[in-house]
Order: C-alpha cells, then structure tokens, then sequence
C-alpha cells in the first residue's frame, strides 16, 4: 500500500488548523486557528510537504468537505457525525480526559455499562478513519506525527497499515497514575496503552506524565515497554516573538482602557490591584475554588476590600456536555455571590468576562499584578508560560504544583495545592504583597523559563528524535 508520491511530514488530530461556518445564505467562511502545532507546521515551509489530517467538527466543516472547499496542507475527514459524538464527547472527553485529570467524583462515576462499551466502538471507528487516512496519503518512510488522547489506538492501527512509516505520538494532557488509570476496563486500558506503543515514539510535555505512562505500561501490560517504543519530553514553551507583537496591537491598548475603566481606582484614589486568571472553563481548569479562594482572601484581610479586583476571564468550552454548562453556571453564581456580599457602588470585586476575546485575555495579561493558575491537573497551561513574557510591569504567578508548568516555573512561582482553598488564598495575599523589585526579578526569571522551547523548534524537536 506504500505510496511512491503522498507527504512526508503528517500531522493528525482531531481539531484542525482551520474551521468552516456556514451562513444563512449558505456560504462558507473560514476561520485559521492559532496554537503551538500551527505556529510549528509553518516552521517547516510549504516545500516540506507536509499534510494536517483532522476531522471536520461541524456542519460547516462537514459541508466544507462535501464542497471540496479546503487548505492545501490540510485534509479533513467526514467521519458520520454521531460515530465523532460518541467518541469525541463520549470517550475523548468523559472518559479519557476524565480519567487523565482525575476528575471523576468515585461514588457514583465512572459506570463503564454498554452504552461504554458502545461509545468505545465508536472510537475505534473514528480512530480507524484517521488510520486509513494516514495509510493513503504518506509517503514511503513519511514521518507521522499523531496527537493527543483522542488518537491513542491510531499508531498501532497504522503500523500494520504500513509499517514503512515512522510514527510518533504526543499527549498533550497529564497521564494518570496507575491507581486511577485503571479505573477503566482492563481490556481497555491495554488497548490505548497498546494502541500509543505501535509508535516509534510516544511523548509528552513533562517527565511526570512520561513517567506516569510508564509506569501504567508496568502495571497493565507487566514489566517493561513491551515493544521498541522510545519515551520522550516535550515542554512546549510559549511563543514569545508572537505573543510581544500580538499584545501591542490596537485592539489590546483598547481593551485595556475598556477594564481599566471597570477595575476602578482604590478610596484613596491610588490603582487598584489586579488578580487575573485566563481560561476555557474547563472543569480541570479548577476556577470555582480559584473563586472561593479570592472570597476567602476578602474574609480574611478585609483591608484589601475595595483595594483589589479580580478579572476572571472563563470562556466557554465543550459545551455540548451537560457538566460543563453546569460548571460554567456554577463559576458565574460564585461570583455574583462573592460581587453581593461585599461589592460596594464603586467596587465591583469580581469581574467575570464569558466571551472568548483573544485581545482582552492579552489585555488582562499586560495589566496583572498577580496571575492565578490553579489547575486541579494539567498537561503543561500556558497562561502561566505567556503572563510573564506579556506582563508590563511584572506579575507574580500563583501557580499549582499539578500544573505540567510547574516543572519548569515552580521556583520562581508562589506554588499551592489546587484543592487547599485557605492555602491559596494565603499565597494570593503574599502575592499581592510582594516588593516590586522582587516580582520584577521573578518575572524575568519566569519569561526566560517559559519560552526556552519556542512551539516551532518544540515540533522540530519531535522530527528529529524520530529520525534518530
Ligand atoms: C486542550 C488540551 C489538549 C486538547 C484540547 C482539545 O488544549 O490541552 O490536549 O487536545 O484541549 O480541546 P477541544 O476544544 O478540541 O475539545
């Protein structure tokens, strides 16, 4: 099935670099997304031949594909809709991701009945399209690059496709410790270890989760990588040319007067401080008792009433699951909790912004005094890489030990365990309080730390190992 002619650079994942949205005249536009693997792609030029296979998401997209509307550089795959349902939002982000970051609640979930058993089926169809695909358009010897947990069981599926081809695979989330990982089916669990095993190469952002695979491997397959399959890491830093550009356009200076004005200023007339967090809300992302936390700071050091805001900027995500449109109600009545019990006619304590606005979440980035990344897991998070390279006068980073980031920024970052709410409230007063000399210093340390693996050189990084 090799192919004399095809590419020979790949890139396959779920999320594309491009999406299609339909109008009500039936017209398509189409929209470029941004990220570290965009940004490492270009890296390679056009000449290098290189071929995005993703799936199409939504009608738009789909319609896109049926038109044969597309990308040079990108296929797109029209995989039936409900089979990407179920294994999009039924294992990919109930069950995979869930079990990733620990985020089931153990009494009554996970129930893995035979609605799993069929939602799994699903996901072995969509992986199998990816495969198929991968199989028709490499190259002889191309260089696969497959990412993350939507795609665990498509290298294996590949590598007997066509064993010609060097193929890697990157988990851009954490990796669950045995203990929990085997929450899920044994046979199961052996697939996606198995699955990610028929890579040459299976990387991740931090030794932890690289640890943490191995370890599984261990414990569910028995001792030893049963297979030739080399470990690697990966920490995907922040992109610092573009975000330094991007943050001093217009658009930002705009924004920025636009919260200067909701922030207000103190009594007795001096700024006000700034706590600001940036996220999807995402239910690992750990925002409500970020929240909490906040409120119990106000509890605690009433003298910071009136003197402090916090800017939570919480944009929508995953919203055709039910709990994440329940999280997101939750982090807007915790707020508009904390902004009654203590707001006054010129202070409003918590400033929650919804809509996904790249410019303002740069705005807020420039203006922190404190930045609050308390992820109750998370692969890397790069709000805690790209604050301090963006910040204008220097911001303190209150940071999760459960952060993939903490590898890298622990030191030099206010660290705290993501569940002790008084714990992180504590860490928000030293922050708030630190000298400004300090943080300055800190801050440097911090964007030196965040953007020592710019994404371009990150992918080129993955190439070369796969060619060792
Ligand atoms: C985060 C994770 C990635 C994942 C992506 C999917 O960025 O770090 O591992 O691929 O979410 O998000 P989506 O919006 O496509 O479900």
């Amino acid at each position: 099935m090799a192919s004399t002619h095809g590419a020979h650079i790949l890139v396959a994942s779920n999320r594309g670099p491009v999406s299609y949205a339909l109008d009500e005249t039936g017209a398509l536009t189409a929209k470029r997304g941004g990220g570290g693997l965009v940004s490492g792609l270009s890296a390679i030029g056009p000449e290098a031949g290189a071929l995005w296979v993703c799936s199409a998401l939504g009608d738009g997209d789909r319609e896109a594909v049926r038109r044969g509307v597309g990308e040079e550089g990108v296929r797109m795959l029209d995989i039936d809709a409900d089979v990407h349902a179920d294994a999009y939002n039924g294992i990919a982000n109930s069950a995979l991701w869930f079990v990733h970051h620990m985020l089931y609640q153990t009494p009554l979930e996970p129930v893995f009945d035979a609605e799993f058993r069929r939602q799994w089926a699903a996901y072995e169809t969509y992986n199998h399209a990816f495969a198929q695909a991968l199989a028709e358009e490499s190259a002889e010897g191309a260089a696969v690059l497959v990412q993350d947990y939507h795609l665990t069981l498509v290298p294996r599926m590949l590598r007997e496709l066509r064993p010609d081809l060097r193929i890697g695979h990157f988990s851009h989330t954490p990796w669950a410790p045995p203990d929990y990982f085997r929450l899920l089916p044994d046979d199961i669990a052996a697939q996606v270890l198995g699955g990610i095993l028929g890579a040459d190469r299976a990387a991740f952002l931090t030794q932890r989760w690289a640890d943490a695979f191995t370890d599984c491997c261990h414990a569910v397959l028995g001792p030893g990588i049963p297979s030739g399959t080399r470990i690697g890491v990966h920490g995907l830093g922040a992109d610092a040319d573009f975000l330094r550009e991007r943050s001093h356009r217009p658009d930002v200076d705009e924004r920025m007067a636009a919260l200067r004005e909701q922030i207000g200023a103190a009594p007795d007339g001096g700024a006000r401080k700034t706590i600001v967090r940036v996220d999807r809300t995402e239910l690992s992302k750990n925002i409500v008792r970020g929240l909490l936390a906040y409120r119990q700071l106000l509890e605690d050091r009433p003298e910071w009433r009136e003197r402090v805001v916090h800017v939570a900027l919480a944009y929508p995500s995953r919203q055709d699951l039910k709990i994440y449109r329940d999280y997101m109600d939750e982090v807007q009545r915790v707020a508009d909790d904390i902004n009654s019990r203590y707001g006054t006619p010129g202070w409003t304590p918590v400033l929650l912004h919804l809509k996904d606005d790249f410019a303002r979440s740069l705005a807020a980035y420039r203006l922190a005094d404190v930045a609050l990344v308390n992820p109750i897991r998370d692969g890397m998070n790069l709000v805690a890489k790209e604050v301090p390279v963006v910040s204008d006068d220097g911001c303190v980073l209150v940071l999760s030990r459960e952060a993939g980031a903490y590898e890298e920024l622990g030191e030099d970052a206010i660290t705290v365990n993501p569940y002790d709410v008084c714990g992180t409230a504590r860490a928000l007063h030293e922050a708030l309080t630190m000298p400004l000399d300090e943080r300055a210093e800190r801050t440097k340390r911090l964007a030196a730390a965040a953007t020592a693996l710019p994404p371009a050189q990150w992918f080129l990084d993955q190439l070369h190992a796969l060619d060792a």
